[in-house]
């Protein structure tokens, strides 16, 4: 049985590598592959199939435009002001301080304390948080609360603009420690960051609001999870300013959780039954991870590598997966909504409710393989296994 059945979050992983950036000489092609290669050079390398769209009835909409006050006073009041945010450089050595190349030196000599798996999850963690781009697209494809204009005055679309700008500080601290740290192939992480941006992600949203929300909510607490273990770890190796800058990050990670299941908490009272079925829908699915098609020009199962790393090392585990799952259905008290329900709905209720001790069961098998995998290398730090 491979890896990628066992990780729970690289499931439904539907890729195909496409050779467009390693085109042959004109005069050796011939297969009918390399033709297709040359007429689509800059396909990207990654690509999925068999996409949903707009699964959600169109009146349903209406039901997001009648939640823009409630959004307005509920869920915008999760955003913190420019003025009172962090900024990545509260956190670096200051490049207009004499102190700057004593800092540097300073940061490089703890970094050497930690090891080079760490480094493999760091990075992995800061590509995603890097692939941001995506990520505010995603949203945008959501019917009802898409940004329409790019500068829409709408609550939904504030709210995603807000956000997308306190997410852009993670990718930014994590890449600027990195570079400075002097322990991992910059051009290697770049390389990589290029090619999920041009991938994008699947996350099966289809359109719907319901799907995307449930999908945050999952996500940011794996953030949360995620951020909080490398930040317990480089406390552990004696990194306490690595391990602020984690922690800082997971704190925004939970605001937004926090943010994100308020909506859903919101659409389970409004709309029990369709709320159900999507949560139930979504888990069915899978939650991908957001990276699930990295890339980094020359291992084929990158993202299953980095994060069979991580869970070695207790940062984000199938255990994990489970454990958010669990506090989903208890923070929506998804056992407790009796009315509302179709008898669909009270399938899917079932249906999410005994999920967490099977989910549970696998993780644990999964986890059991993945302490057993083979150590591969990664381009991202040097050429050796871990
Ligand atoms: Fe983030
Ligand atoms: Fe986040």
């Amino acid at each position: 049985m491979g890896l990628k059945l066992l990780l729970l979050n690289a499931i439904n992983f539907q890729s195909q590598r496409c050779p467009s950036f390693a085109l042959p000489p004109m005069a050796t092609l011939g297969s009918p592959k390399e033709v297709e290669a040359v007429k689509k050079p800059f396909s990207p390398p990654r690509l999925v199939h068999h996409q949903v769209t707009h699964s959600m009835p169109p009146h349903k909409i209406e039901i997001f435009k009648s939640m823009e006050d409630w959004a307005e006073n509920n869920l915008l009041t999760h955003l913190k002001p420019v003025e009172k945010s962090w900024q990545p450089q509260d956190f670096l050595p200051d490049p207009a301080s004499d102190g700057f190349h004593d800092q540097v030196k300073e940061l490089r000599e703890t970094a050497k304390e930690l090891p080079d798996d760490y480094f493999v999850v760091l990075v992995g963690d800061m590509i995603t948080e890097e692939a941001l781009p995506t990520y505010q697209t995603m949203l945008n494809t959501t019917d009802g609360v898409r940004d329409e204009t790019g500068a829409s005055p709408t609550p939904w679309a504030i709210w995603t603009r807000a956000w997308t700008a306190e997410e852009n500080r993670h990718g930014d601290l994590l890449n600027k420690y990195l570079y400075l740290s002097g322990r991992v192939d910059m051009r290697q992480i770049e390389k990589t960051i290029q090619y999920l941006i041009g991938s994008g992600m699947d996350p099966k949203l289809e359109n719907s609001p319901y799907l995307g929300f449930i999908y945050t909510s999952f996500q940011e607490r794996a953030t949360f999870v995620s951020h909080g273990n490398t930040a317990r770890l480089a406390r552990k190796h004696g990194d306490l300013k690595l391990a602020q800058i984690c922690g800082t990050i997971a704190s925004d990670e939970k605001r937004h959780e926090t943010a994100y299941t308020k909506i859903v908490e919101k659409l389970f009272e409004i709309d029990p039954d369709g709320t159900m079925l999507a949560f139930a829908d979504m888990m069915r699915k899978k939650i991908s991870m957001p990276a699930h098609l990295m890339y980094d020009g020359r291992d084929d199962n990158l993202f299953e590598h980095y994060s069979a790393v991580g869970q070695r090392l207790g940062v984000y585990t199938a255990l994990d997966y489970a454990d958010i799952l669990e506090h989903l259905v208890r923070r929506w008290k998804v056992e407790n909504i009796r009315s509302g329900l179709s008898a669909q709905g009270q399938k899917a209720q079932d249906y999410v409710c005994g999920l967490p001790p099977r989910t549970r069961r696998v993780g644990e098998r999964a986890l059991g393989m993945v302490k057993q995998a083979p150590r591969v290398p990664f381009s991202w730090i040097i050429e050796r296994s871990f």
